[in-house]
């Protein structure tokens, strides 16, 4: 294997163990749910440990270990930086993990103090973004500038624009800003920004990686991202406390939600027609979710919001069908497509349990008729949230164990 496959394998392989850490997470916080039993700690630390782990540790790492993949094709010496400054973000992360579970955003006492760890450890991690968005820069110029580069620098914009609201939730705690409004707004512009920015930039970039040949653009590229860039920040105000929502906020983020379902739509329709000649049935699960999410887009903008805003279910559920079901699935897609002689076993163990778990979220999304609900739906529930990380455990045996792992190239 080259230095750049050992790399890509081994940021997958670490990412694989804090996902498969961060997923039992999401299990335990089910299993309290059932059972009533939460091991001591409160449901929402459960929560906020789950969520930033997968943030800080999948949904980040990995995306940043193709870049590093795709760019050290022509700038091999740049491996050692990123992987240093990977690394330390993943490691800044783990660490922050403790303290959210024991205490979310609380302050610790440290003697006669009270310093807020998990605060504070998510600085650092952002600090550790900007280290990675410094090196991206510097070695930008010397690669080639292909499609998924647009995205990847359109991914990195909104990573560093996203990082502005969560500092700004710092400083409101810090300073004890009493608005729930602010404090709202800026949690779900970081949120959002994260999620609809960085993470499906990333994911486009990863897949245009894979059908760059095979795309012809008949206008200025740039309008690939530009209303994606443009409209994820936007829809911030959908995440809001529905309590908190005026009529100029929801028409903001549904204006977002239109400009963003516009960009992926046009990317979709590009995709779509490339993929098509190298079909294969996990793509084209990829592909269908990605669908979804447009549709999800437009049905925020054009359905009543009374139907669906401060549902706690359905938001749990889209969710989960966006990090889980379409991106996470993808970096499993992509991994493979990389390393064709790798075992397909977990691949297809992942899709067959995210396709489960997604079910029955649906189940309990407040979309299904409650007279279809199964008995006792809060068992099957927690069943679907174990599934995953077997299917993880597995891949990760799997990969781990394999050195001859080979790459389309
Ligand atoms: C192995 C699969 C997963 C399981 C079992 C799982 C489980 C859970 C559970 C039980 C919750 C709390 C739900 C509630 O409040 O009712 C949750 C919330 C959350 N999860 Fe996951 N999850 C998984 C994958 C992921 C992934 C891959 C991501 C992101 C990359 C993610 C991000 C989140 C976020 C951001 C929340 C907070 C939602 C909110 O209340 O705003 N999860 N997850």
């Amino acid at each position: 294997m080259e230095n750049r496959e050992k790399f890509l394998r081994n940021i997958w392989l670490w990412s694989l163990l804090f996902f498969l850490l961060a997923a039992l997470t999401g299990l335990a916080y089910r299993w309290g749910l059932f059972t009533g039993d939460s091991f001591n700690l409160r449901l929402s630390n459960i929560r906020h440990a789950h969520s930033h782990l997968m943030f800080f540790n999948w949904v980040t790492p990995v995306p940043m270990g193709f870049i590093a993949f795709q760019f050290s094709k022509s700038v091999p010496e740049l491996l050692r930086p990123m992987k240093w400054s990977i690394g330390t973000i993943m490691a800044i992360g783990f660490l922050s993990y403790p303290f959210f579970l024991l205490y979310g955003y609380h302050p610790v006492p440290v003697g006669s103090a009270e310093l807020p760890f998990s605060v504070m450890l998510s600085g650092l991690v952002m600090i550790g973004w900007y280290w990675f968005g410094w090196l991206y820069l510097k070695y930008r110029n010397r690669v080639e500038k292909t499609l998924s580069l647009i995205f990847f620098d359109g991914a990195l914009v909104m990573l560093v624009v996203s990082s502005m609201g969560a500092w700004g939730v710092a400083v409101a705690q810090f300073g004890n800003i009493d608005n729930n409004l602010i404090s709202g707004a800026l949690t779900h512009f970081f949120l959002t920004t994260f999620t609809e920015g960085w993470c499906i930039l990333t994911a486009l970039g990863v897949i245009y990686y894979f059908v760059e040949g095979d795309i012809e653009v008949p206008f200025d590229r740039n309008w690939l991202i530009a209303p994606i860039v443009l409209g994820a920040p936007l829809m911030f105000p959908f995440g809001l406390n529905v309590e908190l929502l005026n009529e100029s906020l929801l028409w903001t983020a549904k204006a977002g939600s239109l400009l963003v379902a516009m960009g992926l739509g046009v990317n979709f329709w590009f995709l779509i027609r490339a993929l098509s000649k190298k079909v294969s049935p996990v793509w084209m699960f990829v592909f269908a979710l990605l669908a979804i999410k447009v549709m999800v887009q437009l049905a925020a903008v054009f359905l009543p919001a009374t139907l669906w805003l401060g549902q706690h279910g359905l938001r749990v559920f889209y969710l989960h069908l966006l990090l889980l079901g379409f991106v996470s699935t993808l970096y499993f897609v992509a991994i493979h497509s990389v390393f064709l002689k790798s075992p397909k076993i977990g691949l297809y163990l992942f899709v067959g349990s995210v396709l489960l778990l997604l079910s029955t979220l649906v189940l309990i999304s407040g979309l299904w008729p409650m007279a279809w609900q199964p008995v006792n739906v809060y068992f099957w529930v927690t069943v679907g949230a174990a599934l995953p990380s077997l299917a993880v455990l597995v891949e990760l045996v799997l990969m781990y164990s394999r050195s001859d792992l080979q790459q389309i190239e």
